[in-house]
């Protein structure tokens, strides 16, 4: 396949997870690829399943560090230009899950979560406007089903992606009479590294993942290949009549109701071991477990994580984040407070 031939392809977040399925997805396709990311060696690794995948080496660029950092964003269009002469398409995917509260006090984790997935996006794309403009190229956001739907212990996620879906739109007012167009992949929960920043290892996050996905309508997690093909698709000519769009790829997650029962016993201490198999809902659970009285009982699936081998005291608990209605996690009181 080749419908990218010669384009040249940025796209950023390109070291893990959905950026790099992206990549990969674009490798056999004809296109020239600009990664990016923080971790060097990540990025060598998709760089090499890239070249498996049909990329010649001389095809693909990569330039390590920090989107937050305006000297690195200029340096990232500039080499990705002065090496490829062009710039056709620019993926704006780079982003992190910054889990708290939205009325918890301080600003420290608000301004981290719209610095990269807001700031950083808005910036590089200025940067990279007057390139897409000499050849009528395109722009991808990846944002989430989450810019629609409200979930407390990231609300300042779903703050950074509704304002980027409100970008999207505008800039593809601004741009579509000169030819370039602005769309958006929404996806829902997908395999990446993204649920690390809320705490949870791999098998955390893939019990999260799946009960979510047992509410989905189309019953499985996503894959970062399936916004891979979105974004492709937004990306190529076959979209040429679509700007200002935002494409769902959540199989239909923004619709689930549901009920989902889980616990991760093997991170339980002992203590709360006993007798939780047989607690049903958070409200059963609100009601056995002084701490989490503080959480809303209409929730209907949860899923909890605490240190492994500690015996809790209710007083030495409270809710550190919440996910609802999905997940939410506790954390030991530091005694210095109480
Ligand atoms: N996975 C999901 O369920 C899901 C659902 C909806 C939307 N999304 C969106 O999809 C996009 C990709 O997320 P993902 O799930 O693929 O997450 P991921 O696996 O954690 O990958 C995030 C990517 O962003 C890069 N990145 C993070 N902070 C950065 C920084 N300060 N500067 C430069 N690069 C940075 C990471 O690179 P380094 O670690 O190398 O820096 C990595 O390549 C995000 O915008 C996310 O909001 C994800």
């Amino acid at each position: 396949m080749d419908d990218f031939k010669g384009k040249v392809i940025l796209i950023t977040g390109s070291s893990a997870g959905l950026g790099a399925g992206t990549a990969v997805h674009f490798a056999d396709r004809g296109a020239r690829l600009s990664l990016t990311g923080r971790d060097e060696a990540k990025l060598k690794g998709v760089v090499s399943k890239c070249v498996q995948a049909g990329l010649k080496e001389s095809d693909v660029l990569t330039t390590v560090g920090d989107l937050t950092d305006e000297t690195f964003r200029n340096q990232l269009v500039t080499r990705t230009v002065d090496t490829f002469g062009q710039l056709d398409v620019l993926v704006n995917n780079a982003g992190s899950m910054v889990p708290g509260q939205l009325s918890d006090p301080g600003m420290d984790s608000y301004h981290t979560q719209f610095d990269l997935n807001l700031t950083a996006q808005v910036a590089l794309t200025k940067l990279a406007v007057p390139h897409l403009l000499k050849v009528k190229g395109n722009i991808v956001n990846v944002s989430s089903n989450l810019s629609f739907v409200p979930w407390t212990g990231c609300g300042a996620y779903c703050m950074t992606k509704a304002a980027l879906d409100m970008f999207t739109k505008v800039l593809a007012l601004e741009l579509a009479p000169e030819g370039v167009r602005v769309n958006s992949v929404n996806p829902g929960a997908c395999h990446s590294e993204i649920f690390r920043g809320f705490g949870m290892d791999n098998q955390q996050a893939e019990v999260f993942l799946e009960s979510i996905a047992k509410t989905n309508p189309v019953p499985r997690p996503g894959e970062p290949e399936d916004v891979a093909r979105a974004i492709a698709f937004l990306a190529s000519d076959k979209s040429s009549f679509i700007t200002g769009e935002l494409l769902v790829v959540d199989g239909g997650g923004r619709y689930a109701k549901g009920e989902i029962k889980y616990f991760w016993p093997g991170k339980f201490p002992d203590i709360l071991l006993e007798g939780l198999e047989n607690l049903k809902t958070l409200h059963e659970l609100s009601h056995s477990w002084p701490p989490i009285k503080a959480l809303s009982s209409q929730e209907s699936f949860w899923s909890l994580t605490v240190d492994p081998g500690t015996r809790p005291e209710a007083r030495d608990w409270r809710p550190r984040s919440a996910m609802y209605p999905a997940a939410f996690f506790i954390e030991k009181v530091d005694s210095s407070e109480t």
